[in-house]
């Protein structure tokens, strides 16, 4: 299977308002020079974005202002996306998380969770791969997932159990594509410093967080490359290796003390 290659290509990022997807766009623009299709709710980061891109990377990109928990809004991302033919690639990254006890977790902002990190990229994946999977259709779409798909985290059970999802949903359906020249990529990073951190409910875990700018390098090149499951940075990848030889429970157990130290640091502050 051949690499992607970006050059003058139209890409879709979701969540481009911040973190990761900022910073994904930003690469996908001066290193790659692919053109670019921004998705996320908050219109104005969006717009600077745009024109920041536009005059330093001289690429073009197309705005599209949208809440992806909601599903009509999350096929209108793709049918706008996808409109004129030349789509040739889509990273969905937008994502939310909440940090506590679960049974803290109000059930409306559960839902939302659940709708934005699943529903939201099933309904746009199911579209991309009806766009992509057919003979002379070139492409790649990227999920992001995180590390904690891979095993239960405490104090993030709804999210880590969304990238689960994610995780098995993705690779499952790499296996199901039947055009050589697209793949379903799932990048599953371990902890980065953007928005989604920038928290004191973080403060203990902050010496863990991988530069935001590295994330996005190396879920670029996971995109490039048709990466099947890509988690970025050495240690995390020897550290994934290694937990997959000791019981999910002791894994989850020690890391519920680290996570259960930070959250009550910052309740106590
Ligand atoms: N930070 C980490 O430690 C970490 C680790 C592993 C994986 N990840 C994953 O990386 C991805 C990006 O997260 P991040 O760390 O960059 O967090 P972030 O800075 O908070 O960015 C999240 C992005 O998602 C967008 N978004 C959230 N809800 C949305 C909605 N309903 N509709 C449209 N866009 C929405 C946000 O834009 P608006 O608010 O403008 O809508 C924002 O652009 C997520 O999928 C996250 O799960 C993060």
């Amino acid at each position: 299977m051949k690499n992607l290659a970006l050059n003058n290509k139209w890409i879709l990022v979701t969540g481009a308002s911040s973190g990761l997807g900022q910073e994904m766009a930003r690469q996908l623009a001066h290193i790659h020079k692919a053109n670019l299709i921004i998705a996320a709710r908050r219109a104005d980061k969006l717009e600077d974005l745009k024109a920041e891109l536009e005059k330093a990377a001289g690429i073009k990109v197309k705005v599209i202002v949208a809440d992806l928990s909601i599903p009509e809004e999350a096929d209108r991302v793709i049918n706008e996306s996808i409109a004129n033919g030349n789509l040739y690639g889509a990273i969905l990254n937008a994502g939310v998380t909440y940090f506590g006890r679960h049974t803290e977790l109000p059930w409306d902002n559960f839902e939302s969770i659940l709708k934005t990190n699943v529903i939201g990229v099933v309904r746009m994946t199911n579209s991309l791969v009806k766009h992509f999977d057919k003979p002379g259709s070139v492409g790649g779409v990227m999920l992001v997932s995180s590390m904690a798909g891979f095993f239960p985290v405490p104090y993030q059970a709804a999210y880590s159990a969304t990238k689960a999802f994610i995780t098995a949903f993705g690779n499952a359906l790499h296996n199901e594509l039947q055009n050589p020249d697209f793949s379903i990529t799932v990048f599953s990073p371990g902890g980065i410093a953007t928005e989604m951190t920038d928290n004191s409910k973080f403060n203990e875990l902050k010496g863990w967080l991988m530069p935001v700018s590295e994330a996005a390098k190396e879920g670029i090149h996971a995109f490039i490359t048709r990466k099947y499951n890509y988690v970025p940075g050495l240690l995390n990848r020897i550290g994934n290796v290694f937990m997959n030889f000791l019981p999910k429970r002791f894994i989850s157990g020690k890391m519920s003390k680290v996570y259960l130290k930070s959250l009550t640091k910052a309740q106590e502050e």
